[in-house]
């Protein structure tokens, strides 16, 4: 009795150390696949002729384990620390968070078997079928009514920012998902999906571009919401601008989908309207980058000799470049040239490995040793050459990809005075080989990076113990002081 309320007085942490434990652990799966399909691209011999590992199987095994395993375990860890903390209370249940974990680790596995396998639904971000699907669904509801629940007996009087991000992209992301899973199954690993035509384009679009908004960029924002003035020691630049920040982003990015779908059977009309709600998207994601990067003002000479808070402040950065670039994308005309090309794969990763990792990275680097009862790291050092190698290999990947993009969209439109095309398309395959090699270096180093980090995590579990913090009294606070 006495053991169980000693326990009800602290946060549970244990949730947070298996899914802060397992983003580096999927971190470096992910990224693994990320580097073999980079160098598939280069020698595409690598595939050996085995059917798992070909090209097709497994880049859609790459894009769900970066996306849903690495960055989803950052976002349950960074949402199970911040809610509970910022509430000043426990996780309204133990046993629905540990459901969670083994719910979502299942997930994975199955994932990872049935790709490599060719068993897919076949729709970008959302490959798995049917019966995964609904694991998916019943996991997400645990987790929404646990982190609800959390909010709901909150200590504090109001809600702080972070958790309204959180909360959004929960919510968000049950709806996107069990509205665009919606199929009919033919067998217990085969179904069609419930649209047709342009509306299943449409209503994958949809799902995508605010898989986009809310899984990899929502969530995301709560954790810059919470750590960033963790980290630095300061208060929001501006609660105000946070709260306008959310509900200007939340209401924009929904509208946004089409402008995947320019020049294509769907209606002329609602691709303007997607090209105009990205040009709309570009105020309150740079709002939002600029109270990020704004909380620092007053404490910049912390960044000379803070890694984690270089982790932090550079994902924001990439935040406001792919932020920036995508809304330049989805007007009409540069995305005839960009559409179908490596450019798109750029912008994709400097939003993937610049904001979405680093964010991840900084977060995780924050509260590992929170959890395991250790003053840091095992050692800072090791975060600082992290972050080194891993900014490099950024901008290799994404400098050489922009290049190979704009190259190509120019060699596919240009014509000789004749009419006739001015290169075949292998030769603009053939003049894309350097920058796909150049494109893999910038990948391993990334992936090194998070070798360094998962040594640092080792050294700094191996040292530390299960720690769950006290849960203070109940206090009054502005700001994320929890
Ligand atoms: C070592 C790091 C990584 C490498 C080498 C890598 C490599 C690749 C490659 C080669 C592709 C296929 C591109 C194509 O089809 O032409 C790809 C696609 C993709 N990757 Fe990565 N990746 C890495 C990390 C990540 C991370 C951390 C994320 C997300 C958090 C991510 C998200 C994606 C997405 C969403 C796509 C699909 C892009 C599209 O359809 O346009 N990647 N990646
Ligand atoms: C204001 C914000 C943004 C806008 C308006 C935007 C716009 C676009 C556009 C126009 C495309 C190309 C569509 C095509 O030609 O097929 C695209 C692709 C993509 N963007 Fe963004 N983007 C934004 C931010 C981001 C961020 C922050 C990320 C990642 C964290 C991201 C991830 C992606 C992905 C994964 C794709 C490739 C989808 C696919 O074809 O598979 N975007 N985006």
């Amino acid at each position: 009795m006495q053991n169980q309320t000693a326990v009800a007085n602290t946060y549970n942490y244990q949730v947070v150390r298996q899914f802060a434990v397992m983003t580096v652990v999927w971190g470096i799966v992910g990224m693994l696949v990320g580097v073999i399909i980079a160098a598939q691209l280069a020698w595409p011999a690598l595939n050996f002729d085995i059917p798992w590992l070909t090209y097709s199987r497994l880049r859609p095994l790459h894009t769900n384990a970066v996306i849903f395993a690495f960055g989803g375990s950052a976002l349950f860890a960074t949402s199970y620390y911040a809610v509970q903390r910022t509430c000043h209370t426990r996780l309204f249940s133990d046993k629905l968070a540990a459901f969670t974990f083994w719910g979502w680790t299942l997930v994975i596995l199955l994932a990872a078997i049935s790709l490599p396998l060719g068993i897919t639904s076949g729709k970008e971000y959302a490959e798995l079928e049917w019966p995964i699907d609904l694991l998916i669904a019943v996991v997400w509801v645990a987790y929404a009514i646990n982190f609800f629940g959390t909010i709901i007996q909150r200590k504090t009087p109001h809600i702080y920012v972070a958790n309204w991000f959180f909360g959004a992209f929960i919510i968000t992301v049950a709806v996107l998902h069990i509205v665009n899973s919606a199929a009919m199954p033919v067998s217990l690993l085969k179904s069609y999906s419930a649209y047709a035509g342009v509306q299943d384009a449409m209503v994958q679009w949809w799902y995508g571009h605010n898989a986009v908004g809310f899984f990899l960029t929502a969530g995301f924002l709560g954790m810059m919401y919470y750590f960033i003035p963790k980290q630095a020691n300061r208060p929001v630049y501006s609660y105000r601008l946070s709260i306008i920040h959310f509900w200007a982003l939340i209401f924009t990015y929904m509208w946004a989908g089409p402008h995947h779908l320019h020049y294509t059977a769907l209606p002329d009309w609602a691709q303007s309207l997607g090209m105009l709600f990205s040009l709309i998207l570009l105020a309150p994601s740079w709002g939002g980058m600029i109270n990020g990067i704004m909380t620092l003002s007053g404490a910049w000479h912390k960044l000379r000799s803070d890694p984690i808070l270089k982790f932090l402040i550079v994902s924001l950065s990439f935040y406001g470049m792919s932020t920036f670039e995508g809304p330049m994308m989805s007007i009409k005309t540069v995305n005839a040239l960009s559409h179908y090309t490596d450019w798109t794969v750029g912008h994709v990763h400097s939003g993937a490995l610049g904001w979405v990792g680093l964010v991840s990275m900084g977060s995780i680097y924050y509260l590992l040793p929170r959890v395991f009862g250790r003053d840091s790291m095992y050692s800072t050092k090791l975060i600082e050459v992290h972050f080194w190698v891993a900014t490099l290999g950024i901008v290799l990947y994404i400098a050489s990809m922009w290049i190979a993009g704009v190259m190509q969209g120019l060699m596919w439109r240009a014509t000789n005075p004749d009419g006739s095309l001015t290169y075949t398309f292998v030769e603009s395959v053939k003049a894309t080989y350097p920058y796909y090699v150049l494109r893999l270096g910038g990948g391993l180093l990334y992936l090194l990076g998070m070798v360094i980090m998962a040594y640092n995590t080792f050294k700094t579990v191996a040292a530390g113990r299960a720690y769950n913090a006290p849960i203070p009294a109940a206090q009054i606070h502005a700001v994320a002081h929890a």
